[in-house]
Protein backbone atom coordinates (compact mmCIF):
# COMPACT_ATOMS: atom_id res chain seq x y z
CA UNK A 1 0.00 0.00 0.00
CA UNK A 2 1.57 3.35 -1.00
CA UNK A 3 2.15 5.98 2.27
CA UNK A 4 -0.63 8.07 0.99
CA UNK A 5 -3.20 5.42 1.17
CA UNK A 6 -2.34 5.08 4.38
CA UNK A 7 -3.32 8.74 5.01
CA UNK A 8 -6.27 8.67 3.31
CA UNK A 9 -7.59 5.21 4.49
CA UNK A 10 -6.97 7.21 8.42
CA UNK A 11 -8.90 9.91 6.84
CA UNK A 12 -12.12 8.80 5.40
CA UNK A 13 -15.52 9.30 6.76
CA UNK A 14 -13.99 11.70 9.10
CA UNK A 15 -15.32 15.19 8.99
CA UNK A 16 -12.95 17.71 8.76
CA UNK A 17 -14.25 19.90 5.28
CA UNK A 18 -14.19 23.58 6.56
CA UNK A 19 -12.13 23.12 9.40
CA UNK A 20 -9.82 25.90 10.30
CA UNK A 21 -6.75 24.32 11.36
CA UNK A 22 -3.19 25.74 12.51
CA UNK A 23 0.02 23.42 12.15
CA UNK A 24 2.84 24.86 12.96
CA UNK A 25 6.12 23.46 11.32
CA UNK A 26 4.34 22.78 7.75
CA UNK A 27 7.11 23.23 5.17
CA UNK A 28 9.04 19.49 5.71
CA UNK A 29 8.52 16.26 7.28
CA UNK A 30 5.47 14.95 9.62
CA UNK A 31 4.15 19.00 9.69
CA UNK A 32 4.31 18.99 5.65
CA UNK A 33 2.46 15.13 5.54
CA UNK A 34 -0.38 16.62 8.26
CA UNK A 35 -0.96 19.54 5.86
CA UNK A 36 -0.28 17.57 2.55
CA UNK A 37 -3.36 15.43 4.24
CA UNK A 38 -5.54 17.44 6.13
CA UNK A 39 -5.65 20.08 3.72
CA UNK A 40 -6.21 17.39 0.77
CA UNK A 41 -9.82 16.86 2.45
CA UNK A 42 -11.28 19.77 2.49
CA UNK A 43 -9.82 21.45 5.98
CA UNK A 44 -8.77 24.88 5.65
CA UNK A 45 -4.84 24.71 6.94
CA UNK A 46 -2.46 27.67 7.59
CA UNK A 47 0.80 26.26 8.59
CA UNK A 48 4.17 28.32 9.28
CA UNK A 49 6.61 28.46 7.20
CA UNK A 50 9.92 30.65 8.39
CA UNK A 51 11.04 30.68 4.66
CA UNK A 52 8.55 31.88 2.70
CA UNK A 53 9.77 30.14 -0.61
CA UNK A 54 9.38 26.79 1.37
CA UNK A 55 5.44 27.52 2.13
CA UNK A 56 5.14 28.23 -1.63
CA UNK A 57 6.24 25.06 -2.36
CA UNK A 58 4.17 22.88 -0.17
CA UNK A 59 1.07 24.98 -1.10
CA UNK A 60 1.80 24.59 -4.41
CA UNK A 61 2.50 21.03 -4.54
CA UNK A 62 -0.94 20.44 -2.87
CA UNK A 63 -2.73 22.74 -5.84
CA UNK A 64 -1.15 20.46 -8.37
CA UNK A 65 -3.32 17.91 -7.54
CA UNK A 66 -5.77 19.65 -5.20
CA UNK A 67 -6.41 23.02 -7.04
CA UNK A 68 -9.59 24.28 -4.93
CA UNK A 69 -7.68 23.25 -1.67
CA UNK A 70 -7.40 25.68 1.39
CA UNK A 71 -4.32 25.81 2.25
CA UNK A 72 -1.75 28.80 3.01
CA UNK A 73 1.65 29.46 5.05
CA UNK A 74 2.14 32.39 7.58
CA UNK A 75 5.92 33.48 9.11
CA UNK A 76 6.19 32.16 12.62
CA UNK A 77 10.28 31.72 13.92
CA UNK A 78 9.12 29.97 16.77
CA UNK A 79 12.90 30.98 18.30
CA UNK A 80 11.41 34.79 18.88
CA UNK A 81 8.89 35.42 21.03
CA UNK A 82 7.35 38.57 19.26
CA UNK A 83 7.01 36.67 16.57
CA UNK A 84 4.96 33.85 18.00
CA UNK A 85 2.85 36.91 19.43
CA UNK A 86 2.51 38.16 15.80
CA UNK A 87 1.93 35.21 14.03
CA UNK A 88 -1.22 35.01 16.56
CA UNK A 89 -2.54 38.41 16.64
CA UNK A 90 -2.92 37.72 12.98
CA UNK A 91 -4.89 34.33 13.50
CA UNK A 92 -7.02 36.19 15.56
CA UNK A 93 -7.90 39.09 13.65
CA UNK A 94 -8.40 36.85 10.38
CA UNK A 95 -9.92 33.64 11.88
CA UNK A 96 -13.79 33.46 12.54
CA UNK A 97 -12.83 30.13 14.22
CA UNK A 98 -10.05 28.14 14.93
CA UNK A 99 -10.98 24.32 15.35
CA UNK A 100 -7.63 22.48 15.59
CA UNK A 101 -4.52 23.66 16.40
CA UNK A 102 -1.32 21.23 16.11
CA UNK A 103 1.90 22.36 17.56
CA UNK A 104 4.13 20.32 15.35
CA UNK A 105 7.29 22.19 14.98
CA UNK A 106 10.61 20.44 16.58
CA UNK A 107 14.24 20.90 16.94
CA UNK A 108 17.00 18.77 18.12
CA UNK A 109 20.65 20.36 18.73
CA UNK A 110 24.02 18.87 19.17
CA UNK A 111 24.92 22.30 20.53
CA UNK A 112 24.06 25.13 23.12
CA UNK A 113 22.06 27.82 20.93
CA UNK A 114 19.80 30.95 22.27
CA UNK A 115 16.81 31.94 21.37
CA UNK A 116 16.04 35.65 20.51
CA UNK A 117 15.16 36.26 24.03
CA UNK A 118 18.11 34.17 25.43
CA UNK A 119 16.04 30.98 26.08
CA UNK A 120 18.65 27.78 25.26
CA UNK A 121 16.77 26.84 21.89
CA UNK A 122 15.47 23.11 21.71
CA UNK A 123 13.40 23.81 25.03
CA UNK A 124 12.10 27.43 23.83
CA UNK A 125 11.21 26.46 20.40
CA UNK A 126 10.01 23.05 21.52
CA UNK A 127 8.30 23.82 24.83
CA UNK A 128 8.06 27.95 25.27
CA UNK A 129 6.93 29.27 21.79
CA UNK A 130 4.21 26.15 22.11
CA UNK A 131 2.96 27.23 25.28
CA UNK A 132 3.02 30.99 24.59
CA UNK A 133 1.05 30.10 21.27
CA UNK A 134 -1.76 28.30 23.14
CA UNK A 135 -2.56 31.13 25.56
CA UNK A 136 -2.50 33.98 22.79
CA UNK A 137 -4.82 31.30 20.68
CA UNK A 138 -6.88 30.33 23.82
CA UNK A 139 -9.74 32.49 23.88
CA UNK A 140 -10.10 32.01 20.22
CA UNK A 141 -10.20 28.05 20.66
CA UNK A 142 -12.91 28.55 24.01
CA UNK A 143 -15.09 30.41 21.69
CA UNK A 144 -14.61 27.73 18.66
CA UNK A 145 -15.78 24.87 20.99
CA UNK A 146 -15.63 21.97 20.67
CA UNK A 147 -11.68 22.59 19.16
CA UNK A 148 -8.95 20.19 19.76
CA UNK A 149 -4.77 21.44 20.96
CA UNK A 150 -2.39 18.59 19.63
CA UNK A 151 1.19 18.68 20.75
CA UNK A 152 3.63 16.43 18.67
CA UNK A 153 5.60 15.33 21.75
CA UNK A 154 7.69 12.09 21.44
CA UNK A 155 8.43 8.75 23.34
CA UNK A 156 12.40 10.47 23.57
CA UNK A 157 10.76 12.18 26.92
CA UNK A 158 11.92 9.02 28.48
CA UNK A 159 15.50 9.67 27.70
CA UNK A 160 15.94 12.68 29.57
CA UNK A 161 15.37 12.20 33.55
CA UNK A 162 12.83 14.64 34.83
CA UNK A 163 12.86 17.94 34.18
CA UNK A 164 15.43 19.93 36.23
CA UNK A 165 13.62 23.22 37.18
CA UNK A 166 17.05 24.32 38.84
CA UNK A 167 18.50 24.12 34.91
CA UNK A 168 14.96 24.17 32.42
CA UNK A 169 17.70 26.60 30.41
CA UNK A 170 20.37 23.01 30.05
CA UNK A 171 23.09 25.38 31.59
CA UNK A 172 24.44 22.22 33.10
CA UNK A 173 23.78 20.03 30.12
CA UNK A 174 26.81 18.72 28.20
CA UNK A 175 25.03 18.56 24.50
CA UNK A 176 26.84 16.85 22.16
CA UNK A 177 24.60 13.59 20.45
CA UNK A 178 24.23 12.02 23.67
CA UNK A 179 23.40 15.34 25.93
CA UNK A 180 21.56 17.04 23.26
CA UNK A 181 19.32 13.82 22.86
CA UNK A 182 18.75 14.25 26.81
CA UNK A 183 17.62 18.15 26.31
CA UNK A 184 15.81 17.22 22.94
CA UNK A 185 13.86 14.53 25.44
CA UNK A 186 13.19 16.86 28.38
CA UNK A 187 11.62 19.67 26.06
CA UNK A 188 9.80 16.64 24.90
CA UNK A 189 8.64 15.70 28.37
CA UNK A 190 7.53 19.09 29.01
CA UNK A 191 5.37 18.40 25.66
CA UNK A 192 3.62 16.26 27.45
CA UNK A 193 3.35 17.65 30.92
CA UNK A 194 1.91 20.81 29.18
CA UNK A 195 -0.44 19.03 27.47
CA UNK A 196 -1.86 17.45 30.71
CA UNK A 197 -1.93 20.72 32.59
CA UNK A 198 -3.51 22.27 29.88
CA UNK A 199 -6.39 19.84 29.35
CA UNK A 200 -7.12 20.85 33.31
CA UNK A 201 -7.25 23.99 32.75
CA UNK A 202 -9.57 23.87 30.01
CA UNK A 203 -11.87 21.08 31.84
CA UNK A 204 -15.60 22.08 30.53
CA UNK A 205 -14.70 24.19 27.81
CA UNK A 206 -14.90 22.07 25.11
CA UNK A 207 -11.37 22.08 24.32
CA UNK A 208 -9.46 18.63 24.63
CA UNK A 209 -5.33 18.21 24.31
CA UNK A 210 -3.98 15.42 23.69
CA UNK A 211 0.23 14.79 23.19
CA UNK A 212 1.26 11.91 20.82
CA UNK A 213 4.63 9.81 19.59
CA UNK A 214 4.71 9.95 15.85
CA UNK A 215 6.98 6.96 15.77
CA UNK A 216 10.36 6.97 14.16
CA UNK A 217 10.22 8.85 11.08
CA UNK A 218 12.47 9.61 8.29
CA UNK A 219 12.77 13.31 8.88
CA UNK A 220 15.46 16.23 9.27
CA UNK A 221 14.71 16.72 12.69
CA UNK A 222 18.43 17.13 13.54
CA UNK A 223 19.75 18.99 10.15
CA UNK A 224 19.90 22.08 12.43
CA UNK A 225 22.57 20.57 14.27
CA UNK A 226 26.30 20.53 13.89
CA UNK A 227 26.30 17.05 14.04
CA UNK A 228 24.11 16.64 10.83
CA UNK A 229 26.26 15.31 8.17
CA UNK A 230 27.73 12.37 10.62
CA UNK A 231 24.25 11.66 10.83
CA UNK A 232 23.03 11.48 7.65
CA UNK A 233 25.95 9.53 6.21
CA UNK A 234 26.65 6.86 8.77
CA UNK A 235 23.28 6.83 10.87
CA UNK A 236 20.53 7.27 8.83
CA UNK A 237 22.00 4.68 6.10
CA UNK A 238 22.53 1.82 9.18
CA UNK A 239 18.94 2.77 11.27
CA UNK A 240 16.85 5.00 8.42
CA UNK A 241 15.60 1.40 6.72
CA UNK A 242 13.43 0.82 10.35
CA UNK A 243 11.77 4.76 10.21
CA UNK A 244 8.41 5.12 8.67
CA UNK A 245 7.32 7.51 6.37
CA UNK A 246 6.28 10.80 7.82
CA UNK A 247 3.27 10.02 6.28
CA UNK A 248 2.84 7.69 8.38
CA UNK A 249 4.12 9.25 11.11
CA UNK A 250 1.51 11.90 10.16
CA UNK A 251 -1.12 9.38 11.43
CA UNK A 252 -1.66 10.38 15.27
CA UNK A 253 -1.83 13.87 14.68
CA UNK A 254 -4.62 13.39 11.87
CA UNK A 255 -6.26 10.81 14.20
CA UNK A 256 -6.57 13.23 16.86
CA UNK A 257 -7.27 16.17 14.35
CA UNK A 258 -10.55 14.75 12.86
CA UNK A 259 -11.17 11.36 14.47
CA UNK A 260 -15.05 11.20 16.28
CA UNK A 261 -13.59 8.46 18.71
CA UNK A 262 -11.44 11.07 19.96
CA UNK A 263 -13.92 13.95 20.59
CA UNK A 264 -13.87 13.27 24.60
CA UNK A 265 -10.47 12.62 24.99
CA UNK A 266 -7.74 15.13 26.71
CA UNK A 267 -4.88 14.60 28.50
CA UNK A 268 -4.20 11.44 27.30
CA UNK A 269 -1.17 10.63 25.29
CA UNK A 270 -1.18 8.81 22.28
CA UNK A 271 0.83 6.82 19.95
CA UNK A 272 -0.44 4.84 16.82
CA UNK A 273 -3.56 6.52 17.28
CA UNK A 274 -4.15 4.71 20.41
CA UNK A 275 -3.67 6.25 24.08
CA UNK A 276 -0.54 4.85 25.42
CA UNK A 277 1.03 5.34 29.39
CA UNK A 278 4.13 7.74 28.99
CA UNK A 279 7.07 7.76 31.15
CA UNK A 280 6.07 8.13 34.55
CA UNK A 281 8.18 11.63 34.81
CA UNK A 282 5.35 12.55 32.94
CA UNK A 283 2.30 11.87 34.90
CA UNK A 284 3.70 13.74 37.46
CA UNK A 285 0.96 16.63 37.98
CA UNK A 286 3.15 18.25 40.79
CA UNK A 287 5.85 18.90 37.74
CA UNK A 288 3.67 19.46 35.55
CA UNK A 289 2.18 22.72 37.67
CA UNK A 290 5.46 23.58 38.20
CA UNK A 291 6.42 24.02 34.54
CA UNK A 292 3.50 25.78 34.08
CA UNK A 293 4.36 28.46 36.18
CA UNK A 294 7.93 28.40 35.20
CA UNK A 295 6.85 28.91 31.71
CA UNK A 296 4.93 31.57 32.46
CA UNK A 297 7.92 33.34 34.73
CA UNK A 298 10.48 32.71 31.61
CA UNK A 299 7.48 34.59 29.33
CA UNK A 300 7.51 38.03 31.59
N1 LIG B 1 11.25 12.36 13.23
C1 LIG B 1 11.01 11.59 14.28
O1 LIG B 1 11.40 10.40 14.33
C2 LIG B 1 10.23 12.15 15.44
C3 LIG B 1 9.98 11.28 16.53
C4 LIG B 1 9.26 11.78 17.61
C5 LIG B 1 8.79 13.09 17.59
N2 LIG B 1 9.05 13.90 16.52
C6 LIG B 1 8.53 15.27 16.56
O2 LIG B 1 7.82 15.53 15.35
C7 LIG B 1 7.77 16.94 15.14
C8 LIG B 1 8.08 17.25 13.68
O3 LIG B 1 9.43 16.89 13.44
P1 LIG B 1 9.96 16.23 12.09
O4 LIG B 1 10.62 14.95 12.47
O5 LIG B 1 8.91 16.25 11.06
O6 LIG B 1 11.16 17.24 11.73
P2 LIG B 1 11.44 18.21 10.50
O7 LIG B 1 11.24 17.50 9.22
O8 LIG B 1 12.77 18.79 10.78
O9 LIG B 1 10.33 19.35 10.63
C9 LIG B 1 10.41 20.30 11.66
C10 LIG B 1 9.53 21.48 11.33
O10 LIG B 1 9.68 22.42 12.42
C11 LIG B 1 10.00 23.68 11.88
N3 LIG B 1 10.89 24.45 12.75
C12 LIG B 1 12.08 24.07 13.27
N4 LIG B 1 12.63 25.08 13.98
C13 LIG B 1 11.76 26.12 13.90
C14 LIG B 1 11.77 27.45 14.40
N5 LIG B 1 12.78 27.94 15.11
N6 LIG B 1 10.71 28.25 14.11
C15 LIG B 1 9.69 27.80 13.35
N7 LIG B 1 9.64 26.55 12.83
C16 LIG B 1 10.66 25.74 13.10
C17 LIG B 1 10.71 23.39 10.56
O11 LIG B 1 10.59 24.53 9.73
P3 LIG B 1 11.79 25.05 8.77
O12 LIG B 1 11.56 24.37 7.44
O13 LIG B 1 11.60 26.51 8.73
O14 LIG B 1 13.09 24.64 9.40
C18 LIG B 1 9.93 22.19 10.05
O15 LIG B 1 8.77 22.61 9.37
C19 LIG B 1 8.76 17.57 16.12
O16 LIG B 1 8.07 18.15 17.19
C20 LIG B 1 9.56 16.37 16.62
O17 LIG B 1 10.05 16.56 17.93
C21 LIG B 1 9.76 13.46 15.44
Amino acid sequence: MHDWDIVEENIVGKNIADKNIVVTGGTTGIGRATVEALARRGARVIFTARSAGAGDEVVAGIHATHPDAQVSHRSCHLDDLASVREFADGLRRDLDRLDVLINNAGVSLTERRRTVDGHEYTFGVNHLAHFLLVEELRELLVESAPARIIAVASDAHRLGGPLDFDDLMAERAKFGVVGGMKVYGRSKLANILHTRELARSLDSTGVTANSLHPGFVRTRLARDSEATMLGERLVWPLIGRFARSPEQGASTSIHLACAAAVADVTGAYFADEKVMKPNSNATDDAAAKRLWEASLELMA
